[in-house]
């Protein structure tokens, strides 16, 4: 028996043709939202995939303008950049990064040369060139937060002297956004911005990283085993805004939260608390458990993966730093989104 009379509201009218979808589609997801994460290393010739992020590869400096080349040919026009540093480089005090001859400041320098119209987005954290693994200066079994702003401060300048448009400051230290923004200040790069990864949480799933870049905490009775002295607690939403609050202070202009997909609720309750550009960054742990279904046939990546991306839009999120920009821009190519 139809109920008619009873259901004057019916959802469905608007869902009734692809082009009555298209009209009121409140969520619009482009390639140029997208932010692609490379890895460099120092060598040549090199494109070697990750284990396990695959479909990613560690670059050599050469190499990976080959690869801009081709990811500016599909729309993609800003690149965060993840160095793999040799054992031999790494210190406790993490000196390499302020070398202003290291392979990941040159690259930069090559990239920005050929490419000046890129957005290209470093990397300020000190586990990479650390020979703990730890994104602070370890002392005492401890991570030294005020020490380590020294060392943020310059690594920055090194960063901002090679031409970086944006820096990221990925390490949670209490006050690294104010420090930096000063020491910018001061040295006349007032035109170089801050992309603060201001909600980091302590997370399971930036393993695939750091199998990448060989970066994780060394497991030794005097380091600390993991990163939750300063990495946020996954149980925590408040603390969020304290961190935002702060960041805006002390002068970022982005605000990034990560991981992403895990931590939605995250990205729309800073949305409410702060007008500056949400950037949510879809970690590898992340990207990965999709590539590993998707490779088992038990999702369909190339829908799975644009609904993933255009989630974290709908959620709030400005900006996505994901491992699939790439495959995202060829399938806008294809025509297929
Ligand atoms: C380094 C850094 C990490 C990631 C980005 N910058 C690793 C970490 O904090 O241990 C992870 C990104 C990813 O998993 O994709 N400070």
């Amino acid at each position: 028996m139809p109920i008619f009379g009873i259901m004057k509201s019916r959802p469905r009218r608007n869902r009734k043709s692809q082009a009555i979808r298209a009209m009121i589609c409140e969520t619009h997801l482009d390639v140029k939202h997208l932010i692609y994460p490379l890895f460099v290393q120092e060598g040549v010739s090199m494109k070697k995939e990750l284990i396990s992020l695959p479909g990613n590869f560690i670059w050599s400096p050469d190499t990976i303008l080959t690869e801009i080349d081709a990811c500016m040919a599909l729309g993609i026009q800003s690149f965060v950049l993840f160095p793999k540093v040799a054992a031999h480089n790494k210190d406790k005090t993490a000196s390499y990064a302020a070398d202003p001859d290291n392979f990941y400041l040159n690259t930069a320098r090559s990239i920005k040369k050929k490419y000046p119209e890129c957005v290209l987005i470093s990397d300020v954290a000190m586990d990479p060139y650390s020979s703990d693994g730890h994104d602070g200066i370890v002392e005492n079994g401890k991570i030294d937060n005020d020490k380590t702003l020294s060392i943020l401060q310059d690594m920055s300048i090194a960063q901002a002297k090679a031409g970086f448009d944006i820096l990221g400051p990925s390490d949670m230290m209490d006050g690294r956004i104010g420090a930096l923004r000063d020491t910018l200040d001061q040295s006349g790069f007032e035109d170089v911005s801050l992309m603060a990864y201001t909600a980091k949480y302590a997370s399971s799933f930036y393993g695939p990283f750091r199998d990448a870049l060989d970066s994780a905490p060394v497991q030794d009775p005097n380091i600390p085993k993991d990163k939750k002295t300063y990495q946020m607690d996954p149980a925590n939403q408040r603390e969020a805004i304290i961190e935002a609050t702060l960041d805006t202070a002390e002068g970022a202009d982005f605000l990034m939260i990560k991981p992403a997909v895990h931590y939605m609720d995250i990205i729309h309750l800073i949305r409410q608390h702060a007008d500056l550009p949400i950037a949510a960054y879809h970690v590898s742990g992340e990207c990965a458990m999709l590539i590993a279904a998707a490779q088992k046939g038990w999702l369909d990546f190339n829908t799975a993966m644009p609904e993933t991306l255009l989630s974290l839009r709908r959620a709030g999120a400005n900006v996505i730093l994901t491992y699939f920009a790439k495959s995202y821009a060829q399938l806008v190519k294809k025509g297929e989104i």
